[in-house]
């Protein structure tokens, strides 16, 4: 009787975005040029408007939850202010690059980084990974199939009064003259009308951005109130070959304080 040949399971966006964060980052993506200057910006970005912010002040000091780290671009912007970063991400490989990089700044005791996904069973539980003063997951949320879960997850790590922080890119134009990371002409697997391969991370993306009334509607959906929006940050240039453009923005809620 022949043998059976078990059936492939289809990876979910989970692995997919795994296995392309591990090639990534072990393929040097934080020294192409683009990428150094994103990364620039969103430290610029963070730390210029730090009071903005708005984290509350206390005398247990800041704890920040660097969400989907990967190599600690957030976690380094804001050291200066806070008094402990933990990072969790979904990559072995952009945890072992966060945890590199704090070491060689002498910053281990300060700023350091585990695997993990806040939608897996597994997620972290120990008391450590609750009560942050301020989450920040920075160009990751579109990264996420079920972002209003994603949210809850992280609204639930929030200390009383703490604020969540997304930054990530403005809904990009499909239609007309615009540019977006993924072009109007575009298809889902990031292909362009030629059928050429221009976006080879497409297939990492469940959401090509998100409005001003997205992402309050996902704070607004858990509860959390003091919304604020803050784009108008100069643009990106991003492939396909640097002449698309794309907006940031920073998006910021904070958790009801309990009587
Ligand atoms: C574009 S990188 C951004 C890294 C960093 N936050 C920054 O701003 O430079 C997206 C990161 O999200 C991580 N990621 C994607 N989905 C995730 C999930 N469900 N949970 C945790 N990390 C996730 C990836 O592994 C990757 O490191």
């Amino acid at each position: 009787m022949a043998e059976l040949t078990p059936a492939r399971t289809p990876k979910t966006l989970t692995d997919l975005n795994r296995d392309w964060f591990d090639t990534a980052v072990a393929a040097g993506a934080f020294e192409i040029p683009w990428i150094k200057d994103l990364t620039k910006l969103i430290s610029s970005s963070l730390r210029n408007n730090f009071e903005w912010l708005g984290v509350p002040q206390h005398d247990g000091g800041i704890k920040l939850l660097d969400y989907a780290c990967g190599n600690g671009v957030v976690s380094m912007a804001l050291s200066p202010s806070i008094t402990e970063a933990i990072g969790i991400d979904l990559s072995p490989n952009m945890v072992t690059a966060y945890n590199t990089l704090s070491q060689s700044q002498q910053l281990s005791s300060k700023l350091s980084a585990i695997q993990g996904d806040l939608l897996s069973p597994s997620t972290p539980q120990d008391p450590n990974f609750f009560n942050f003063d301020i989450i920040v997951m920075s160009m990751a949320l579109h990264h996420v199939f079920d972002t209003q879960l994603m949210i809850n997850k992280l609204h639930k790590r929030l200390r009383d009064g703490g604020v969540l922080v997304i930054i990530d890119w403005l809904t990009m134009e499909l239609g007309g003259s615009g540019h977006g990371y993924r072009h109007p002409n575009d298809d889902s697997e990031g292909r362009n009308g030629e059928g050429e391969k221009v976006t080879p991370a497409a297939h990492t993306v469940a959401h090509w951005g998100f409005s001003e009334e997205e992402m309050k509607s996902l704070f607004e959906n858990v509860g959390m109130v003091d919304v604020g929006f803050m784009e108008g940050i100069e643009k990106s240039k991003v492939p396909a070959e640097m002449n698309y453009e794309q907006q940031m923005f920073i998006a910021k809620a904070r958790k009801v304080t309990s009587h």
